[in-house]
C-alpha cells in the first residue's frame, strides 16, 4: 500500500534524464552483465523513471473516479513509493542507514528513517572506543570477569551511548510491529577506533604489548560480552540485531594481503588509536586474531545472527586479492559453534566516487566475493562529489542529476547480478540519510574524489531533508 508524502518534483524530473549505461561499458567477456547485449538485463534507464510511471499507471487503473478527484485536489502532494518498498521489490532485501547519537535528536531524521528504511547501523556507538567510554588515552577502570572458568581482569564497558539509540529503536518497534527496524552490529574487531592501551600489559600503553595468549582472552571476553549483552537470551535487545560485523578493514590497501603494523611509517603505533597501522597485527604477526574473532563470534552469537567481514576499497584489484585471501582463510576453518568459524556474508562498504569503481570492477568484485561466500551486502554506501563540484545552486542541480545517474548504474549492476543463482545481495545500507550529517562533510580528504574542503552531497536526502534524484533510483518500483 503506498503512502503519500510531499516530495520535491525536481527529483522526478531529474531522474527522467538518466542516461543509459551503454556508454560506460568497457571490454568484457560474454558472461559479463555489463555487456549491454545481455538479454536478461534491463537497461538502467528503464528502471527508475519508467518504474515511477508504471507504478502510477497501475494505481490509476485500480483507483476509483472519486479517488482520482481526491488526488487532483491534493496537487501539492505527489504519490511516491517508499524507499524500502522499492528496494524490497527490486533487490529483494532490506535497506539500511547509519545513525549517530548526534542525529538522534533530529526529529526530521527520525521521520525519514522510520518512513524509508528498515535497518540501522550505529555509526559509532558499538565500536570499541565508544564501548570503552572514549577513554582513548588511558583505560578508565577495570573489573573482574569470568572466562571459561578463569577470572580475568577486563576494562569496564560503557553501554549507555549505544543503548540510547537502541532503546529508541526498540520503542519504535514495539509501537509499530508492522514496520520494524532491525540493527547491524558494527564492529567487534577493528584496527581503528580501538584504544591502543587494549593491547598492552595492565591496559597501560606505556607498558609492553601483551602476548597472544593474553590477547586471545581479551578478544574472547570482548566478543562474548558484546554478543551476550546485545543478542543473548536475556538481552532486552534479543532479536533486534540481524547481523554483526565481526572484523572490519583487516586488509592492506597497498600490499594485496593482510593489514600490518607498518602500513604508514608516519603513524606511530603508540598513537591512541590508528588510521592505518594495526596493533592487532602487531600482537599476532598473523591472521590468527581474525580466525579467532570469527571463532568466538560463532561460539557466542545466536545461530540466526549473521556474521560478516566488512571492508572499503573493495573493488580495487589488489585489495580484493587480500580480501579473498582473508575470506577463504575464515571459510576454511568453519565449524560448529565452539569448534570453528562462521561467516555469512561479505560486507562491501561502498564508499564510492563519481568515477570509481567502474561498472566492470564493481561487477567483478561482487562476483569474486560471492564465489567465496555466496552472500554479499553493500554496507556503507555513499558517493563523493565530482572533482569540480563547488556547491553553488546551479552546480548542485547538475551534480544531483549526475549522482543519480551514477547510483543508477551501480544499482543496475546489483539488481542484475542478484538474479544469478550463485550471487545473493542480501542487504543495502547507506552511510547516513541527509547530506549535511555525512562523515564526508568533515572528512572530504578521505579516499580521493572531491578535493579537501569542497562540498560533498553523498546521500539520498538533501540538507532540506528532501529526496534527491538519487532517492528515486532506489525507491522506484
Ligand atoms: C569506515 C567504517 C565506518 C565509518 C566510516 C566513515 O568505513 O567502517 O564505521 O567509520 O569508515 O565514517
Amino acid at each position: 500500500m503506498k503512502k503519500k508524502i510531499a516530495v520535491c518534483m525536481a527529483g522526478i524530473l531529474a531522474v527522467s534524464v538518466l542516461m543509459s549505461c551503454g556508454s560506460q561499458v568497457g571490454e568484457r567477456g560474454a558472461e559479463s552483465i555489463t555487456d549491454v547485449t545481455n538479454e536478461n538485463a534491463d537497461a538502467p534507464d528503464q528502471v527508475d523513471a519508467g518504474a515511477e510511471t508504471e507504478a502510477e499507471d497501475s494505481d490509476d487503473a485500480e483507483a476509483s473516479e472519486g479517488d482520482a478527484q481526491d488526488a487532483e485536489a491534493e496537487n501539492d502532494e505527489e504519490e511516491v513509493v517508499i524507499l524500502k518498498d522499492g528496494v524490497e521489490k527490486q533487490l529483494g532485501c532490506f535497506v539500511g542507514t547509519a545513525i549517530t547519537s548526534q542525529e538522534l535528536g533530529d526529529t526530521k531524521i527520525w521521520a525519514l528513517i522510520t518512513t524509508h528504511f528498515n535497518a540501522i547501523t550505529l555509526g559509532n556507538e558499538l565500536k570499541p572506543d565508544c564501548m570503552f567510554g572514549y577513554s582513548n588515552g588511558r583505560c578508565k577502570g577495570t573489573e573482574e570477569a569470568d572466562l571459561n572458568g578463569e577470572t580475568i581482569v577486563v576494562p569496564k564497558l560503557d553501554y549507555s551511548k549505544s543503548e540510547k539509540i537502541l532503546d529508541r529503536i526498540v520503542k519504535w518497534n514495539n509501537e509499530n510491529p508492522d514496520n520494524v527496524i532491525k540493527v547491524r552490529g558494527h564492529v567487534l574487531v577493528w584496527h581503528a577506533q580501538t584504544p591502543e592501551w587494549f593491547f598492552h600489559e595492565d591496559y597501560d600503553k606505556t607498558k609492553d604489548y601483551v602476548d597472544t595468549e593474553t590477547m586471545n582472552k581479551r578478544l574472547e571476553w570482548y566478543i562474548k560480552t558484546m554478543l551476550t549483552h546485545y543478542t543473548g537470551e536475556d538481552s532486552k535487545y534479543k532479536d533486534l540485531f540481524y547481523g554483526w560485523d565481526v572484523v572490519n578493514e583487516a586488509v592492506s590497501d597497498a600490499t594485496g594481503t593482510y593489514r600490518s603494523d607498518s602500513e604508514n611509517s608516519e603513524e606511530p603505533l603508540t598513537n591512541d588509536t590508528h588510521n592505518n597501522n594495526s596493533s592487532w597485527w602487531h600482537v599476532y604477526q598473523s591472521n590468527e586474531y581474525i580466525i579467532n574473532a570469527f571463532t568466538y563470534a560463532n561460539k557466542y552469537a545466536p545461530a540466526d545472527l549473521e556474521l560478516y567481514y566488512n571492508d572499503y576499497n573493495e573493488c580495487m584489484l589488489n585489495k580484493q586479492k587480500g580480501i579473498i585471501e582473508l575470506l577463504k582463510a575464515v571459510k576454511e576453518k568453519e565449524g560448529a559453534p565452539g569448534e570453528g568459524t562462521r561467516i555469512d556474508a561479505m560486507g562491501m562498504q561502498g564508499h564510492y566516487q563519481m568515477s570509481s569503481p567502474s561498472m566492470v570492477d564493481f561487477e567483478n568484485a561482487i562476483r569474486a566475493y560471492a564465489a567465496v561466500i555466496g552472500n554479499v551486502q553493500i554496507t556503507e554506501m555513499d558517493m563523493k562529489s565530482s572533482d569540480n563540484y563547488d556547491g553553488s545552486a546551479e552546480a548542485k542541480e547538475r551534480e544531483f542529476t549526475r549522482q543519480a545517474e551514477r547510483y543508477n548504474t551501480l544499482y543496475w549492476v546489483m539488481k542484475t547480478l542478484n538474479q544469478e543463482d550463485d550471487i545473493n545481495i542480501t542487504g543495502l545500507t547507506f552511510w547516513g540519510t541527509v547530506d549535511h550529517y555525512s562523515w564526508l562533510q568533515s572528512r572530504s580528504d578521505v579516499g580521493g574524489g572531491n578535493k579537501e574542503g569542497l562540498p560533498e552531497c553523498p546521500l539520498l536526502f538533501d540538507e532540506m531533508y528532501l529526496p534527491k534524484p538519487a532517492f528515486y533510483v532506489f525507491a522506484g518500483e
